[in-house]
C-alpha cells in the first residue's frame, strides 16, 4: 500500500533518486494556486518537468492521457521516472493510470489538494479514465508510492469543493463509523470538508478497508455506497452539461440507496436524508429515467438485469453485493410518466 507521508517526508523520499526524471502533473488550479507552495516546501522537484492538464471530469479521457505520454517519451522520461500528481481527483487518477501504464510502470506520488481527493481519490490505488459520458470504464488498481496529506491546500479550496468532499466523507461514517457519523453531521458539510481530524478518520477507515480487500473483490465493495445511482447522475451532467460534482451526485446516490436499506431503522434512515436534504439539491426531475437505466446498466458492477448496491443495515454498519431490481428501483425513484 502507499505510504501516507508528509511534504518534508516527500522531499526526502524523493531525494534518494536525484538522477531520476520528474514530473506534476497539475490543473490551471493548482497551477495557480498550490504549486509555488509544493516547490517552496519539496526542493526535490525544482527541476521537474511541469505538465498542465484542464480542470475537471471531462478532462479524464484517452487524450489527456496521450497528451501527457507522449510528453513523457519525447522527454526520455524512462521507467525509473518519478510522475507526482498536484491536484483534485481527475489530476490524481490521470496521475495513476499514466504511471500504471507509461514504461509498464514508473512510480507515482499524489499530492491531493482538494478534500474528496484526500479522503478518497488519492488512496487505495484505483485509478480511472472515463469512455465518453461513462465514468471510470478503464483503468487499473496499483498503489503510488507516496500520498502526502497537507490540509493547507485546502485553504484555497472553494466552499463548494468542501461540500463535495465531506459527501465522501460522511459515505465512509455510513459504511463504517456510526459514532463519526453522528459527530460529523453537528457541522455543515463546508466545515466537515475541511476538517483534518474527520479526514483522518476518514483516510485510515478507508485504508483499513483496503488493506483487507485491495483488488475490490468483496468489501472494498462498500466504498460505493451511493455510487451506483450516483455515478449514473453524473455521466448524465457531463452529457447534458449541468454543472454537477461527483460528491453532489453521490449525495442523491445514498439519498436513494437508504430508501432502498430495507433494514435500517426508519429513525435513522430519516436522520441521514434530513441532513442531505437539507443541504444538497437532491431533486431528480431534470433527469430522463431512460438515460439513468442506460448508464447504470454499464456500471461494471451490474449483472444479469439487477443492479448491485451497497445497502445500510445501520447507520455504520453496510453490506454490499446487494441486488435490485429495476421494478423496486423504479418504485424507489419514482418516477413520473417515464418507463424504465
Ligand atoms: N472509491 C472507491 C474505492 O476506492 O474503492
Amino acid at each position: 500500500m502507499e505510504r501516507i507521508l508528509t511534504l518534508k517526508g516527500l522531499n526526502n523520499a524523493l531525494r534518494k533518486k536525484p538522477n531520476a526524471k520528474k514530473a506534476i502533473v497539475v490543473d490551471s488550479n493548482t497551477y495557480n494556486y498550490c504549486l509555488s507552495v509544493l516547490l517552496s516546501k519539496v526542493d526535490a522537484l525544482h527541476e521537474a518537468m511541469i505538465l498542465e492538464i484542464g480542470v475537471g471530469e471531462k478532462n479524464k479521457t484517452i487524450d489527456t492521457y496521450m497528451s501527457i505520454v507522449k510528453e513523457l517519451a519525447k522527454e526520455g522520461f524512462d521507467r525509473h521516472s518519478q510522475l507526482v500528481a498536484l491536484g483534485g481527483g481527475v489530476v490524481t487518477d490521470i496521475v495513476g493510470f499514466v504511471g500504471s501504464s507509461y514504461k509498464r510502470g514508473i512510480d507515482t506520488y499524489m499530492i491531493p489538494t482538494t478534500t474528496l481527493a484526500m479522503v478518497d481519490a488519492s488512496i487505495g490505488g484505483k485509478n480511472a479514465l472515463n469512455i465518453g459520458e461513462t465514468k471510470n470504464q478503464i483503468g487499473f488498481v496499483r498503489f503510488p508510492k507516496i500520498v502526502c496529506i497537507d490540509t493547507s491546500f485546502l485553504e484555497t479550496l472553494p466552499a463548494r469543493q468542501k461540500q463535495n468532499g465531506a459527501v465522501e466523507m460522511m459515505k465512509t461514517a455510513l459504511i463504517a463509523d456510526r459514532a463519526l457519523f453522528y459527530e460529523m453531521i453537528e457541522h455543515s458539510p463546508v466545515e466537515i470538508g475541511e476538517n483534518e481530524s474527520f479526514i483522518r478518520q476518514c483516510m485510515k477507515i478507508k485504508r483499513d478497508i483496503v488493506r483487507l480487500d485491495p483488488f475490490d473483490l468483496s468489501m472494498r465493495q462498500k466504498l460505493n455506497f451511493g455510487h451506483t445511482i450516483g455515478h449514473a447522475i453524473e455521466s448524465i451532467s457531463i452529457k447534458q452539461g449541468i454543472d454537477m460534482l461527483h460528491g453532489e451526485a453521490v449525495a442523491i446516490g445514498m439519498l436513494y440507496a437508504i430508501e432502498l436499506s430495507k433494514d435500517m431503522p426508519v429513525d435513522q434512515k430519516n436522520i441521514v436524508k434530513k441532513y442531505i436534504t437539507e443541504h444538497f439539491d437532491t431533486a431528480l426531475d431534470k433527469y430522463d429515467m431512460n438515460e439513468l437505466t442506460n448508464y447504470m446498466n454499464a456500471d461494471k458492477k451490474n449483472s444479469c438485469g439487477k443492479y448491485n448496491f451497497v445497502l445500510l443495515k445501520e447507520i455504520g454498519e453496510s453490506i454490499y453485493g446487494q441486488e435490485v431490481s429495476k421494478e423496486q428501483l423504479k418504485r424507489i425513484l419514482n418516477f413520473k410518466n417515464q418507463e424504465v
